[in-house]
């Protein structure tokens, strides 16, 4: 029986572990670049080896699709120097490492943030505010724009991307049904539609990243809202990323975010991470309230799922891993 100390090997990378660590905002990049604070915080995390992979919290692809102040840019070339060092101390720990790259879309953190459709974004602290509509254009713009990120990604040093589409950011708010009412080719009816995006992303990922690179993608394949992206939907979102070209698929949720109100056992989104590894052939990870090895153990043993995020728990505790990867 698989267990998380077990290393996993796939077709484009393979890990000493199953163990993951997901990507988490830390808020501590000065301007968009690599802060010494970072550094630090990515080594404390990663000293002793004993986490397979570290997925390096989202950074954004463009100025206009900014999520938060004191996030990390992958935006310009001069960022790759910081990132380079970054992916150097985790290396040197003896973790790989992805890094995830993000367009906030309607939730980006400027005055006129553009989205799937003109729809109304909540703001903490400040009134909603209503994203334009992207054209053609604007979509263009993105997907050339998350492809040099990528590419920026390599030369850093990473050992693999992670596209996020999760969470309520730009490619979820496209998936979801209640927040796109395109009716062209990105349509929200339609799951064709709805993963339009995704799919363009990827393959322009792919051209710019090369054929043995992993591209993975964090998918947000479930939304807890009446009228939002369904589970059943999922599998066949996840068979059309396979086929434009990705390597692993994250899962998570969508606008509704990674917590489930509903869900309170570990792995919130096991069901639905087992659905999609059933219907593709390239593995997955799940995260979602995973604290303990036994957990981690269990979901290995009992579902299809190939790899085990484990987020806030090490956020708690540094020494996480160094504690339960005996
Ligand atoms: C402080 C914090 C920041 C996060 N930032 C990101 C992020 O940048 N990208 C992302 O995909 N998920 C992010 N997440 C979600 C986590 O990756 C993970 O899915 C979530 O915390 C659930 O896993 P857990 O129960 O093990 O914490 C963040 C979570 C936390 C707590």
């Amino acid at each position: 029986m698989t267990v998380l100390t077990d290393p996993f090997v796939s077709k484009k990378f393979s890990l000493k572990n199953r163990l993951v660590m997901p990507p988490m905002a830390t808020g501590k990049s000065d301007d968009g670049k690599v802060s010494e604070n970072l550094l630090a915080y990515y080594d404390e995390k990663t000293k002793g080896g004993k986490i397979g992979l570290v997925i390096v919290e989202h950074e954004y692809i463009l100025a206009e699709g900014k999520a938060s102040e004191n996030q990390m840019s992958v935006s310009d070339d001069s960022d790759i120097e910081g990132l380079k060092k970054l992916a150097d101390v985790i290396h040197a720990n003896g973790s790989k490492a992805f890094l995830q790259i993000n367009h906030a879309g309607g939730k980006a953190v400027i005055k006129e943030p553009k989205s799937a459709g003109a729809v109304e974004f909540a703001r903490r602290n400040e009134p909603a505010v209503l994203a334009k509509m992207m054209t053609q254009d604007d979509i263009d713009h993105v997907i050339e724009s998350f492809a040099k990120s990528a590419s920026r990604c390599k030369a850093a040093g990473f050992d693999g991307v992670e596209i996020h589409a999760a969470h309520g950011y730009l490619l979820s708010q496209f998936y979801s049904p209640l927040y796109n009412p395109r009716t062209d080719a990105y349509n929200g009816t339609t799951i064709e539609g709805r993963t339009r995006l995704h799919c363009e992303v990827i393959k322009a990922v792919r051209r710019a990243v090369g054929e043995d690179y992993p591209v993975a993608i964090r998918f947000g394949a479930v939304e807890d809202l009446e009228g939002g992206a369904a589970a059943e939907e999922a599998p066949l979102a996840a068979k059309r990323f396979e086929e434009a070209g990705a390597d692993l698929i994250d899962v998570s949720g969508g606008m509704s975010g990674y917590i489930r109100p509903l869900v309170k056992d570990a792995g919130y989104f096991r069901n639905e991470t087992d659905a999609i590894r059933k219907a593709v052939n390239i593995p997955v990870i799940t995260a979602g309230g995973i604290e303990t090895r036994e957990q981690a153990d269990e979901l290995l043993a009992s579902y299809q799922i190939d790899l085990i995020g484990v987020a806030r728990a090490i956020l708690k505790d540094s020494a996480w891993a160094e504690k339960n990867m005996d």
